[in-house]
């Protein structure tokens, strides 16, 4: 049999209070700076180029398209959730009340991906900032102290430890640790830094452009390139050259850009703080991504106008958009130095809302005796779940300092992109089986929304490749082998339904 948490059982917890719930101190504004504070960041300033280099070129503005088109389908899923089920623990929650605890599980062990390795991506992100930032005053950290052991430098030299990246994460833990709303006033501050520095680098950039590095707008497929004998169409879909520019390479470099999307729905790990959850949460949510998705447009086309595309895959891998400036748009060095530090402002506001995400997943996984008691302990002052971000600290920590960024970052988009797909699906089965449950927030145009959300974030995911499906397998089956060995002996649902037996 099925096992569900009813959403009425939900919905009381969430209004109990006393000792061991959170404080309700979030309103609309707040949130909308909490979605942009996730969304802005490494995502649109690292990955960017990445994707450019490697698969879409200046097509990456049309890889962001695709992207958002898939995030605002799924949002719309995520956002009648959010108003419905009004309480802490975003998909994992809403999955717990529809598709029931196994599928609750996967959700929330999936979102680890997004919220704790995406905090990882983040951070490394910030290292490589950080030693943009040094350079302006002529001091370098060595390669070897700000690089995974798994990076070699072009002359030879190899990463040991991140320890910039490691740094950042401990800092930002113990920010979280002293209370939500003192992190959601300094969050609204860096916002607003954020979203100033993109439209200054698109406003000034947009003079810089040379129509050159845009021509052709869509790189020519390299599978396409090498059978040019008449039987190009479609090649690059069957072979090794999938995702290597073209049509494929735009789909891939919308897996790879999705990054820069994530975090729009860490707004609905909030609900249990939010003063009035059915109508904040979904304006929060929408609005937060309709603002971004037209920011990052005309930032992929601006920066892939100014550098070429092929730049970012060696010389200005790093730091791209600080690479951009100084070596293109002369004369505003300025301008280079305090995006820098813009940049890194604004990361540390991501790191802070994915931490605060994961933590808050786990605390309702503990909550309901999936995950053991240590999550949900609550410190008895600040009260936050000291405890539980201490652990994922460690945890955290270990990726930031030890693996590369472009691997994190696409675990962290593989992960995300199955946990929205399962939201997509989600939707549909509770307007099925629970048709008449209040939905302060309807998906409109039922059921192409949901079913095109699911189709376009599976797209993606094939974007992606073998080698990120690898990884999202083994995180998956170590999770199985953790449901099934602690979480269902300990689960409160199945606990309570054991006692109604007797
Ligand atoms: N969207 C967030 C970023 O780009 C995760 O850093």
């Amino acid at each position: 049999m099925l096992f569900k948490k009813s959403i009425d059982s939900l919905i009381q917890e969430s209004t109990e209070s006393g000792e061991g719930t959170l404080k309700r101190t979030l309103g609309v504004g707040n949130l909308i700076a909490l979605g942009i504070g996730a969304i802005i960041g490494a995502g649109l300033f690292v990955r960017t180029a990445a994707a450019a280099a490697e698969h879409s070129g200046p097509a990456v503005t049309l890889s962001f398209i695709l992207a958002a088109i898939g995030c605002a389908l799924a949002g719309l899923c995520y956002a009648e959730f959010a108003s419905m089920i009004p309480i802490a623990g975003s998909a994992y929650t809403y999955s717990y009340a529809t598709m029931g605890e196994v599928v609750a599980w996967v959700i929330g062990w999936d979102l680890v991906l997004e919220y704790a390795v995406g905090a990882a991506t983040v951070a490394i992100a910030w290292s490589e900032y950080l030693n943009k930032l040094l350079e302006t005053f002529g001091v370098s950290i060595p390669y070897a102290y700000c690089h995974s052991p798994f990076q070699t430098s072009v002359d030879g030299i190899q990463g040991i430890i991140n320890i910039p990246a490691l740094f950042v994460v401990v800092l930002l833990t113990f920010v979280l640790i002293r209370g939500t709303q003192e992190s959601a006033t300094l969050n609204g501050i860096i916002v607003i830094l954020k979203v100033a520095i993109v439209i200054a680098f698109i406003a000034i950039g947009w003079g810089y452009m040379n129509p050159v590095n845009h021509t052709p707008y869509i790189p020519v497929n390299a599978g396409e390139i090498a059978y040019s004998n008449g039987e190009k169409s479609f090649g690059e879909f069957f072979t090794q050259d999938f995702g290597n520019f073209g049509i494929s390479g735009i789909i891939a470099g919308a897996g790879v850009v999705f990054f820069a999307f994530i975090g729009f729905d860490a707004v609905s790990t909030a609900a249990q703080e939010a003063r009035n959850p059915s109508r904040d949460m979904p304006i929060g949510i929408l609005v937060s991504l309709a603002v971004c998705t037209a920011l990052y447009i005309l930032f992929g086309h601006v920066l892939t106008g100014v550098a070429n595309y092929s730049e970012f895959e060696n010389a200005g891998k790093e730091a791209s958009v600080a690479y951009a400036i100084e070596n293109y748009m002369h004369g505003y060095h300025w301008l280079s130095v305090l995006i820098t530090v813009a940049i890194l402002a604004g990361f540390s506001s991501v790191i802070l809302v994915m931490l605060l995400g994961q933590s808050r997943v786990f605390f309702s996984m503990s909550k309901d005796g999936l995950v053991p008691k240590v999550f949900s302990a609550v410190h008895p002052k600040f009260q936050t779940p000291y405890k539980s971000n201490l652990i994922f600290l460690v945890f955290v920590g270990l990726f930031a300092a030890f693996v590369p960024g472009d691997v994190v970052g696409d675990m962290t988009s593989i992960g995300t992109l199955f946990a929205f797909t399962l939201v997509c699906i989600g939707v549909l089965v509770l307007r099925k089986v629970d048709p008449d449950r209040v939905r302060p927030f309807k998906t409109p145009f039922m059921p192409v929304v949901p079913i095109l959300g699911a189709g376009v974030c599976i797209l993606m995911m094939v974007g992606l490749g073998a080698h990120n499906w690898e990884r999202l397998l083994i995180w998956m089956a170590l999770g199985f082998a953790i449901y099934y060995g602690y979480s269902r002996r300990h689960s409160v649902v199945r606990r309570k339904h054991r006692e109604g037996q007797k």
